[in-house]
């Protein structure tokens, strides 16, 4: 048995999917998204929704702003599909390099969502101008009906929503965001090469049991939910196994402590400082260092046809232990008073 290494050398990751928020919260969480990837997805669910080209360059000015001196970052705009976007507002964007991809949110399925699309119906010829300028979909995949139970919502939406939505645009790239059940796993891997698929950190640490651990544990409550253990065991698998359908995506999503700590808390973990860590552990446990670069780093950029990273990051086999809450931000981040064994040098 070869033994374990005590430090990793990596092409810069990406980071697929992430809430970068805006204003006092933007400036707190971006050094640590920054801090560890070259580029990432970021997520239009801003208050009003980013649903033009103007309000998606002036976003992506707010962060370069926010962005600390030194530091190199570039992030990748999305477009906020509503029910009446225009396409060619779509291609605008797309064509002036201003919207990576366009994210579905089912009307009221998460934080923000309200102006989100009510029926796929509504935006079928955004979807077909997306496939005809070859524009990827990033789609958080869930039905929102009362009537249906929140943890059976995703597999719902693959037999509803899914399946025939690949059926009418079949050269449609769609990416299936941050999944969280078996069946998701399986719909991709079965899937053709113009479907992948996010995989968060927190999906892959924990189950449905860490929000009513000793009482109710309001830092693990994300959408789409957590879900049983088999769940959480096929993710790992479709992560770890070197299948380039699944790649890096934290969703780290963070709330002011008000906002989680409420009757009516806010989903969303914020696990932005120690994501790659926390992925680094997940492989090291399931014996697949090995494929580990190719989820952080290369998978991503291949399916988003954008160009790898060239500089790399090291990651060094240290004990820390996670703070119970950030200094300043007063956030918790993901993995909160445990001990990871892996460090990100620098
Ligand atoms: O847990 C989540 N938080 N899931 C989402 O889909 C949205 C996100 C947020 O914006 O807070
Ligand atoms: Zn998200």
């Amino acid at each position: 048995m070869t033994p374990a290494p005590d430090q990793l050398v990596l092409r810069r990751p990406d980071d697929w999917h992430v809430h970068l928020r805006d204003d006092v919260m933007l400036e707190q969480v971006l050094p640590a998204t920054a801090r560890q990837f070259a580029r990432a997805i970021v997520m239009p669910n801003l208050r009003p929704p980013v649903t033009t080209v103007d309000a998606a360059i002036a976003y992506r000015q707010r962060i370069e702003a926010a962005l600390p001196q030194g530091m190199a970052f570039t992030p990748l705009m999305t477009a906020y599909l509503t029910d009446d976007i225009s396409p060619d507002e779509l291609e605008r964007g797309h064509s002036e390099g201003v919207f990576t991809a366009a994210k579905l949110y089912p009307a009221n399925a998460t934080t923000n969502s309200a102006a989100g699309v009510s029926d796929l119906a509504c935006i079928s010829a955004v979807l077909e101008r997306m496939q005809a300028i070859d524009m990827p979909l990033l789609i958080h995949g869930e039905v929102t009906d009362p009537d249906i139970d929140i943890f059976d919502r995703e597999a719902v939406f693959i037999e509803r929503h899914l399946i025939p939505l690949r059926r009418q645009f079949p050269q449609l790239r769609v990416v299936f965001e941050h999944i969280t059940t078996e069946q998701a796993a399986q719909f991709v891997a079965d899937g053709d090469p113009l479907m992948a698929a996010t995989i968060t950190p927190h999906h892959l640490h924990i189950n449905r049991n860490a929000m009513f651990q000793g009482g109710l544990r309001s830092d693990f409550y994300c959408l789409p939910v957590a879900k049983r253990e088999r769940h959480r065991l096929a993710l790992r698998q479709a992560a770890t196994s070197g299948n380039p359908s699944f790649f890096l995506g934290t969703d780290s999503a963070p709330h002011p402590r008000a906002g989680k700590e409420s009757s009516c808390g806010c989903a969303g973990i914020y696990n932005a400082p120690y994501a790659l860590e926390s992925y680094l552990a997940v492989f090291e446990e399931e014996g697949a260092l090995q494929h580990f670069e190719a989820f952080a780093s290369e998978n991503g950029p291949r399916f988003y046809k954008l160009p790898l990273n060239e500089d790399t990051i090291t990651l060094e086999r240290t004990a820390q232990l996670v703070p119970a809450q950030l200094e300043g931000e007063g956030l918790v981040p993901f993995h909160a008073s445990e001990v990871l064994d892996w460090r990100l040098a620098g």
